[in-house]
Order: C-alpha cells, then structure tokens, then sequence
C-alpha cells in the first residue's frame, strides 16, 4: 500500500497522500493507525480488511497491556490493570503502603555475605516492573537498581522489590497525560549522580525527554566505565542523552516530515556545560573515553544545544537517586506522573469528554 518503513523504528510506516500524513504503528498482528484525516484513515481500513481478515477494535483504549484514554483535553495512558496484576501475583494485594519506591539514601550492593533468594521468582518480578516503565518513570530509578542483581539476588535485594510493589500499590492508577495544544519541540534533561554503586563506583545516568509538557521517553542506567569526577559523571550523562536526542529528532522529522531543530538538552552543572562547548581537552579531561565526546560534535554540528538548569527543576534528578518522600513527590509531579483515573482528573477540573466522532 506504499508505505514507506522509518529506518529509526523499524515498526512505524508512514505514508503522505494529498498532503494528508498516515502513520501506523505495527507490532506483530497487531496496528494501530493514526493520521491527519479521518477520510484517509478510513480508507485505510477498507484497502487493509480488502487484504487480510481484519478485525477493527474502534478507537485505540488498549495496546500491550497500556490502557489509553482519549478525550478533547487529551490523551492519558496508563498500566492500571498489569500493576495490579503484579500485585496479585505476588499476593500483596493487601499490603501496607510506601510513598516512595526505595528508601531515601538506599544503597544496594551484592550483599555476598547475605542468604541468597529465590532467583527465578525474583528475575519474574523485576522483569514485570520492567515492563511497567512504560508509562512510570517515577520507578525507573528503583526498578534499574534492583535489576542489577538478577544474577544472585539476596534479601536485601527481595526487599527492595518488595518496597517497590507496596509503592505501587498505592500508585495503580498514576500514569501519563498527553495535551494537544503545547510547544512542539524536544527538550531532554540529563543529570546523574556521581560514585554510588558500592560494589564498583560507577555513577547513575538519567535522562528525560519532552514534547511539548509531556515526557516521551526516559532511562536511568548505570554508567559502564568509572567517572572520576561529578563533572566527568556528568558529562557521561548528557553524552547518553545528546544520542538519544539525535536519534529523536531523527525520528520525529522522518515520521512528520518536520525539518530538523535543535534539540535542548538541560544539565544542572556548569562545569559539564562547559566541557560540552569547549572542544578543547586537556588535563583532567583528557583521559574521557573519545566516544564521551559525541556531544561536542553535536553541540558544534548545532544539532543539540546545552543549557544550564537550575537543580531544583531538574527533571531527571528521581531517576539517578532514591529521594525522601515530600521531594520525591514533588519531583514526581514535575516530571508530569499523575493520578490519570478519571475520577481524580474530573476532581482536578480536565474535561474528561469522550471525542465525538467527526
Ligand atoms: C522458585 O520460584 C519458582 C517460581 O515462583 C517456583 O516454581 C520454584 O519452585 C521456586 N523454587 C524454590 C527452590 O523454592
Ligand atoms: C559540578 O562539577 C564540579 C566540578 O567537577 C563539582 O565540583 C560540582 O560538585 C558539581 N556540581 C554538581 C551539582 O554536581
């Protein structure tokens, strides 16, 4: 039907017909088709179901197990019913609540002196968590730390799992809420703490980014060589995060057909800043790995630029470390993860209206 394949995310086509854009998203056998005209879409469907036996599930509300709402005021997605699915199964049903996913200043380590746990049922479990990143970037950071130890996890590490889960359990129904109207453009965050994995030393890469006011994609992962200093760590983040910007913004012309901007990447320290904009090493830098060095380029080449943020509103500070519980939450709500069920947002006044049909 002529769709053209987006080399940047093999599973997205687009097409462009009488300046109408189409764009579908396939996994396996299952689609879902969106684009800038209903006619167009419609016409989709009937060339597809004219193909292959096709069963039209209507408005997208469920895809992989996201639950997805659509309304005049936007879009909420959400993993409500797998998070409680989890819980089931892990029969915590009834469990006391956590207002934060790990501990404030928990540090996990191999623990080879603790009595080790069972591993499979351990590994089903972060796996599970795993899958709920999707849509909550507020557990990333706990989620990533507990996901180190897979190989032998201790109790420790079960119990962190563990405080995960009765966070979650007060948390089912939070999600992410995408608005129409907004400014179309990218914009990430970058920070990462520096020399907190006891076992190796390595520091915490986060980054975050935005279209518009909603996030779209998130990490925390630990850096896998040793930073030697919070400015080197630093700068280890936002080189991670300047790939993934390039590669957003590629996909984001591609798929739209929009001309390439400069993405903006926020880091709260100025002397990574600065290293990003000199393309001059020497001394104490000299030693970075040159691949750290990808970000120079792109900030030379005018693909990404670097701004200084303040650390109070940096964004991707809940995924480098466990915070207390009142900036946890505040963080969490900075980031834009809310209570998307439809209760709670009639109570914060969004018009929650289904879309009439055009
Ligand atoms: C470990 O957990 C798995 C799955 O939950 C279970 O099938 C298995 O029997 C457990 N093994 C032990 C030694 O308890
Ligand atoms: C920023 O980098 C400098 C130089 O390495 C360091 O002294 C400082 O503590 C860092 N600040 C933060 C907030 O990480």
């Amino acid at each position: 039907m002529n769709f053209l394949k987006c080399p940047k995310e093999q599973s997205v086509y687009r097409k462009y017909k009488n300046s109408n854009l189409l764009i579908i998203a396939l996994y396996v056998d299952d689609l879902f088709v969106t684009g800038t005209s209903l006619s167009i879409i419609n016409e989709f469907k009937n060339g597809m179901s004219n193909k292959f036996e096709m069963t039209d599930l209507g408005r997208l509300t469920y895809y992989l197990g996201i639950e997805v709402s659509q309304s005049n005021s936007g879009i909420t997605i959400k993993q409500e019913k797998y998070a409680l699915k989890i819980l089931k199964e892990a029969c915590m049903e009834t469990c006391n609540l956590a207002h934060a996913p790990m501990e404030q200043g928990l540090k996990l380590c191999k623990a080879e002196g603790e009595k080790s746990i069972n591993a499979t049922s351990y590994r089903k479990f972060v796996g599970c968590l795993r899958y709920l990143l999707h849509t909550r970037p507020d557990i990333a950071y706990a989620v990533g730390v507990v996901s180190r130890y897979m190989q032998d996890p201790k109790e420790s590490h079960g119990l962190a799992v563990k405080h995960i889960l009765r966070y979650l359990k007060g948390t089912a129904s939070y999600g992410l809420r995408y608005e129409r109207a907004g400014d179309k453009r990218l914009v990430g965050y970058s920070d990462s703490s520096h020399n907190v994995d006891p076992d190796d030393g390595r520091s915490t890469t986060g980054h975050i980014f935005y279209f518009g006011s909603s996030p779209i994609t998130w990490c925390s992962q630990k850096q896998d060589t040793v930073a030697l200093s919070s400015c080197e760590a630093e700068f280890m983040a936002a080189t991670a995060a300047a790939c993934q910007a390039v590669w957003l913004q590629d996909l984001l012309s591609e798929v739209t057909g929009w001309n390439k901007e400069r993405v903006l990447i926020r880091v709260d320290n100025s002397s990574a800043i600065a290293l990003t904009k000199n393309p001059v090493f020497h001394g104490r830098s000299k030693h970075i790995h040159t691949r750290f060095h990808f970000i120079s380029e792109c900030v030379e080449d005018d693909k990404v630029e670097v701004e200084h943020v303040s650390g109070d509103k940096q964004k991707a500070d809940i995924l480098t470390k466990p915070l207390g519980r009142i900036k946890f939450k505040e963080m969490r709500s900075l980031i834009g993860v809310e209570d998307v069920s439809v209760r709670n947002l009639e109570i914060k006044g969004v018009n929650e209206s289904p879309l009439i049909p055009k």
